[in-house]
């Protein structure tokens, strides 16, 4: 069975990927402990070791907002560790599936953005993130980079959980109306990225990894804004306060956001044969997803 390595098994894509990718082959979880990303020499050494087939990174600095203030250490996370991962990758042949993001895009594009548009992140994050992708690309390596965006699920810090939080404790909600986007759960990206590596694998049907590589979109279907999205998650809710449309703003961040960041999955869908639910439809198989 081949070696797949899971890095970051506690975050909300690698908790989902370490499961969706049982089947794949034999199955190794590396969190901070056993490979810090910060250290380069530790991610040579520790990978190599293990002689993977996959690499799975779940592993980022996902602080949008700190990030402004840490620029080095989310270069370091997000760039750097990222480009040795890469340099592994290719001396141990292995294929390596890195995850990227809709703020590689300023969100001036009034329509979904393609793999090949222009990209012009607003903040430190999207700027490492980019730096990412690129030195993947550069080091050559068989890869699959998969941008998603606005990934919840029902662990880990993100907005579903947010809302569902100050459901319980306010009254009255005030959030972003005016920036677009596809929510997408955790889940929907590990099960997709579980089937495309299967593809890969097949004994019998192997697709060509080396001539596909590259930049793929990968959202949940649809489109929203943060205020719609708040609604569709209070909706599900016991409580269920009033949510009000606010303007970016009136709730400035340290980081800028893309305006409109929608991602056009039409690459993912033709190569691989493979779609994401409709966003509402995910939110809602993730609110029940721990019934019994
Ligand atoms: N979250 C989003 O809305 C979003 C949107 C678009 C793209 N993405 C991309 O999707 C991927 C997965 O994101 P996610 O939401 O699953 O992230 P997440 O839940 O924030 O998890 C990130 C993981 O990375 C680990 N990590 C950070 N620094 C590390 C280090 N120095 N060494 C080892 N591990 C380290 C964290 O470990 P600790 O818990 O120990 O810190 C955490 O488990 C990332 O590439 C992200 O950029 C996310």
């Amino acid at each position: 069975m081949a070696n797949i390595i899971v890095l970051a098994p506690q975050g909300q894509v690698g908790w989902e990927l370490t499961r969706c990718a049982q089947t794949l082959g034999n199955v190794i979880t590396l969190g901070r402990e056993q490979l810090d990303l910060s250290n380069p020499e530790q991610i040579r050494r520790v990978v190599s070791e293990l002689q993977p087939r996959v690499i799975l990174n779940g592993a980022a600095y996902t602080a949008v907002d700190k990030a402004e203030q840490e620029p080095e250490l989310a270069h370091q996370i997000n760039a750097k560790a990222v480009e040795v991962l890469a340099e592994v990758a290719k001396q141990q042949q292995a294929l390596l599936v890195h995850y990227s993001t809709d703020y590689v895009f300023d969100g001036s594009q009034p329509t979904p953005y393609r793999e090949q548009d222009a990209v012009a992140p607003l903040g430190v994050y999207g700027a490492s993130k980019l730096a990412g992708e690129q030195a993947i690309a550069s080091v050559g390596c068989d890869y699959f980079i998969f941008r998603t965006a606005w990934v919840y699920g029902m662990r880990g810090k993100n907005f579903l959980l947010t809302m569902q939080r100050l459901a319980r404790e306010r009254d009255e909600l005030r959030v972003v109306a005016d920036q677009w986007g596809a929510p997408t759960w955790s889940r929907s990206i590990a099960e997709a990225t579980a089937q495309i590596v299967a593809q890969v694998l097949s004994p019998t049907n192997p697709i060509d990894a080396r001539a596909l590589s590259g930049i793929y979109h990968l959202t949940c279907a649809g489109q929203t804004n943060w205020c719609e999205f708040a609604r569709a998650i209070i909706a599900a809710s016991p409580k269920q306060p009033v949510v009000h449309a606010i303007r970016s703003e009136e709730y400035p961040t340290p980081a800028k956001r893309p305006q409109y960041s929608v991602l056009d999955n039409q690459k993912l869908r033709e190569t691989f044969g493979i779609q994401l639910p409709a966003w509402e439809q995910a939110l809602n198989l993730c609110l029940h997803s721990n019934e019994a």
